[in-house]
């Protein structure tokens, strides 16, 4: 069975075969019992860096739960008008797959996703969506050429020059940027000053931004445990000084604004 998936020795096409994915040359690479395949080359699945296990799960736990469900959704619907049947969608950096299950119980395509971790990529095959998810690195997308319709790209490093190769011609890149009042009302318990963030959307060469959608909502956790897992999932968690921390971990309920900035930019 042919993807789009491209051997990251070689660079020829993989093939499905019964439980590997293989190329004209040979190279092999297995097909975890869970359902994903590891194809990055250099170096360890990035998960020394990023979330470990129990982050990864506290961050899938925190999705389902459906906080930012009004993000998924202004995500799913571009993907709803902007593609059809049969074509190729990415999600880059998928992290635990909750956007890439959302979108594929609302649109049939034909889905894909990869996340350098691979504590996050083993839950994100767990879903069981009917998508095709690898361990990879942004920096090398073992994806062909021109073969995605639409990419998106949620909280994660940025590499244009990979976008733009993988998408077709006219395809479309999603991406998030966190909006004015994002998580305003947990910078209120963290900071004694907080700020609210610029709206700066990414340099994409090769790419033209052509149209945008501002998703905001209201969301109220009652439990420190969803408390600790939005604030697991924030940049705040690693930079934030003890005093603040210790104020958040007395609390038991929290309100506060969401908001994000869907960009879709057109690969020329
Ligand atoms: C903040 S999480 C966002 C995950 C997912 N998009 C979401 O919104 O739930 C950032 C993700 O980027 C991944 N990541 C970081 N550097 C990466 C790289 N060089 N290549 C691939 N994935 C990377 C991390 O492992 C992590 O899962
Ligand atoms: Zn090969």
């Amino acid at each position: 069975m042919d993807t789009i998936l491209q051997c990251p020795v070689c660079g020829n096409a993989l093939h499905k075969a019964e439980h590997a994915l293989v190329c004209s040359s040979r190279h092999s690479f297995d097909i975890a019992k869970e359902g994903y395949v590891n194809l990055l080359m250099s170096g360890k699945p990035g998960d020394q860096k990023g979330d470990n296990k129990e982050m990864a799960r506290s961050r899938r736990d925190f999705l389902n739960k459906g906080f930012y469900s009004p993000l998924a959704k202004a995500v799913s619907g571009c993907i709803g008008s902007l593609t059809r049947k049969g074509d190729n969608v990415l999600d880059i950096c998928c992290g635990e797959g909750y956007y890439t299950e959302f979108a594929a119980k609302s649109h049939e395509r034909e889905y894909y996703g990869f996340d350098i971790s691979k504590n996050m990529v083993r839950l994100a095959a767990k879903r069981h969506c009917g998508a095709s998810f690898f361990v990879a690195n942004i920096a090398s997308i073992p994806v062909k050429s021109e073969s995605v319709a639409l990419a998106f790209h949620l909280f994660a490093p940025f590499r244009e020059d990979e976008f733009a190769r993988v998408l077709k011609p006219g395809g479309t890149l999603v991406t998030a940027i966190p909006g004015k009042h994002h998580l305003y009302g947990l910078k209120e318990v963290l900071y004694p000053e907080p700020y609210y963030n610029d709206e700066k959307p990414p340099q994409a060469d090769g790419m033209k931004l052509h149209d945008q959608i501002r998703v905001r909502a209201e969301i109220n956790l009652s439990s420190s445990r969803d408390i600790n897992a939005l604030f697991q999932m924030t940049p705040y968690y690693y930079h934030t000084p003890t005093e603040g921390m210790k104020r958040l971990e007395q609390r038991e309920a929290l309100s506060t604004d969401i908001e994000f900035v869907l960009l879709m930019y057109q690969k020329s």
